[in-house]
């Protein structure tokens, strides 16, 4: 195999999982250097300074892992049954499922049972929407759909596939961040910073469809999202400030009129 070929082959299986003793830069990505064979290395300690990945052991690997990729892409949807009503039942084989998740198009293969959850953080790396209970009950995997909030956890990824998802990372980035992501950070409204995904995603929902809720509006969005760190009257205070409204002196002061006015 010429140079160029192996070149090609490293490139267009990066994607490919391998093993985890491969799964090193250095080790999966220097052909150039590995040994011709599986050998033990020559040397003083009998053992190699630079890896004991031989060049042929790591193409074997590369084999492998391509024919079972392509293997499993030939059988995905191959079971898929179309009724007569125009409905198509998929399974129980993985299937090829399409997301349009913050603007980009992502395609993978899983079983039909796989939640969104598990799509977004297992199949598309996007690891802002947080499993805490997968039940429903917390908020911490919360990503919009068609901008409305969901719990990710409780929803097929299958059922999504010709909606728009919306993450916490496609509200804003590091380098631009979303005026709420900035008085979340302004307020100091996280402690261990757990639920603040499904958070900044309820209350940018939220702020969306009303760009000036009251603290009570505040509260009642954001009372499926629980933040086991307490650290509500921040989150409050933040986002009255992200929709240009004053922080209140008493944000969890339920009942009452607060300094800011916000019943
Ligand atoms: S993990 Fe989905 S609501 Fe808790
Ligand atoms: S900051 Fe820890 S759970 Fe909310």
């Amino acid at each position: 195999m010429n140079r160029s070929n192996e070149r090609a082959i490293s490139v267009t299986l990066k994607s490919i999982r391998l093993p985890r003793f491969l799964d090193h830069p250095q080790q999966h990505l220097d052909l150039e250097h590995m040994p011709e064979d599986s050998s033990p290395p020559s040397g003083p300690s009998g053992s190699s300074p630079k890896s004991d990945v031989s060049r042929r052991l790591f193409l074997q690997t590369i084999g492998i892992s391509a024919a079972t990729v392509a293997a499993e892409r030939q059988a995905a949807n191959a079971d898929a049954v179309m009724k007569p009503g125009g409905a198509t039942i998929i399974g129980p084989m993985p299937a090829r499922t399409s997301l349009q998740v913050n603007g980009r198009q992502l395609d993978f293969i899983a079983e039909p049972a796989t939640t969104l959850l598990e799509a977004l953080r297992e199949r598309c790396d996007i690891t802002g929407p947080k499993e805490v209970c997968d039940r429903a009950a917390c908020g911490g995997c919360t990503v919009l759909l068609d901008e409305r909030p969901v719990a990710s956890c409780m929803m097929l990824a299958l059922d999504a596939t010709d909606r728009k998802i919306t993450t916490v990372e496609g509200i804003g980035t590091i380098d631009a961040p979303d005026p709420l992501q900035e008085a979340m950070a302004e307020f100091d409204a996280m402690q261990c910073g757990f639920c603040t995904p499904g958070v900044v995603t309820s209350a940018k929902a939220l702020l969306v469809r009303n760009p000036r809720p009251t603290l009570h509006e505040i509260r009642a969005a954001l009372s499926g999202n629980l933040c086991r760190c307490g650290a509500y009257p921040n989150i409050f205070n933040a986002v009255l400030v992200a929709s240009g409204q004053d922080p209140v002196a008493e944000p969890t002061d339920r009942g009452r009129t607060t300094s800011g006015g916000h019943a």
